[in-house]
């Protein structure tokens, strides 16, 4: 059996194989309501029928003008709450467990009316400038987390995870780029991580199951610029001490610039191998990970302990059933005879 669809436990959560499905943001949402809609149950229940291990809803916006646009998921309302919930209860009726990634954009919030940001620095100038947060405003944003991570929890979710990548809010506080505030909540790493600190120990009060944080170990700029990766290792210690499951390790998305890399498959996993050199919990590997192969050797290798797909498995909804195939792998299960009829 290979070790890619072999069960595993991430902290209390345990799951069948150790493909994760990655929180994608589908901007489908059309009466704007934040409320899912019959594509998200049939978009995320095929990817649970294909036997996924962990299906993340998309970034899913914890006040309105938190969304990355108006036509993402939102989680600040007893109506989304109800939808989350039938949701939750499809997915899992194919076996799968289901996360969440509760995220607030900050100055990346291109359809908020007023979007607030740690400082008035604006992501390019298709963005509007937004509004440094007071400390009442950072105080209200670190409760809407919270009180979406109840909500969360009270629809049957199995695993939230908060949105710390990729240049949204939680991001726009950890790097000193976009962090320039003169209070306790900016300066030193210590500061510029408390934001993100004060909401999982706010989350970790009342919740106990699987909590994860997704973090970009690389703007992609130059040093002095960013955080080290140093300075990502000692966050990610932190983070740990904190009570959090599972690392998963993304890069970019701070700055308006694209990455002058060779975009390589796995060209992202060296982050997630630092990452792993600091801390003793989970990590993800992601990015360019179609091959099941390499996904096998990066998780024999322990380079990483989950292997997020996004594009792969919007391309192919049985993604995992094809990487059976390819590495051999006898035991892995299909969702039923009608399907495994398709494996041959
Ligand atoms: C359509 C699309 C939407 C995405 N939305 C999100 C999102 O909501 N949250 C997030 O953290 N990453 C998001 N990402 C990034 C993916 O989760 C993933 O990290 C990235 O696509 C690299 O993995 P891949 O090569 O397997 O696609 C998105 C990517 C795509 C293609």
């Amino acid at each position: 059996m290979s070790l890619l669809l072999s069960p595993v436990e991430i902290g209390s959560l345990s799951l069948a194989n150790r493909v994760v499905m990655s929180p994608m943001c589908m901007y489908e949402v059309v009466k704007e309501d934040g409320v899912a809609t019959p594509f998200h149950f049939a978009h995320y229940g095929a990817r649970a029928i294909g036997q996924t291990g962990l299906i993340i809803i998309e970034a899913t916006g914890v006040e309105p003008d938190g969304r990355i646009s108006s036509r993402d998921l939102g989680l600040w309302n007893q109506e989304q709450k109800v939808a989350l919930e039938r949701l939750v209860a499809d997915l899992h009726s194919f076996g799968t467990k289901v996360g969440i990634q509760l995220n607030h954009a900050g100055r990346k919030a291109k359809d908020a009316v007023y979007p607030l940001a740690p400082s008035e620095i604006a992501y390019s100038d298709d963005y509007a400038t937004p509004n440094q947060l007071t400390i009442e405003e950072i105080h209200r944003v670190q409760a809407s987390f919270v009180a979406a991570a109840k909500r969360s929890v009270d629809a049957g979710i199995d695993m939230i995870q908060l949105h710390g990548a990729h240049g949204y809010l939680i991001n726009q506080f950890l790097s000193p780029s976009t962090n320039q505030r003169t209070d306790k909540y900016g300066g030193t790493l210590e500061n510029r991580y408390r934001f993100l600190q004060e909401i999982v120990e706010q989350v970790r009060k009342n919740y106990h199951g699987s909590l994860w944080v997704r973090l970009s170990l690389t703007d992609y700029a130059q040093a002095g610029e960013q955080n080290s990766l140093e300075d990502w290792q000692e966050i990610g210690r932190w983070l740990e001490t904190e009570g959090v499951d599972c690392l998963d390790i993304s890069t970019g998305g701070l700055l308006n610039r694209r990455p002058n890399i060779p975009m390589h498959d796995g060209y992202q996993v060296p982050f997630s191998i630092a990452m792993k050199q600091a801390v003793s919990i989970p990590v993800t590997a992601l990015g360019l990970l179609d091959n099941p192969g390499l996904c096998e050797y990066i998780l024999q290798n322990k380079q990483a302990d989950i292997i997020m797909q996004g594009r792969a498995l919007i391309r192919n909804v049985n993604w995992l059933a094809d990487a059976a195939i390819s590495l051999h792998d006898q035991d892995f299960q299909v969702y039923n005879d009608s399907y495994k009829r398709g494996q041959l």
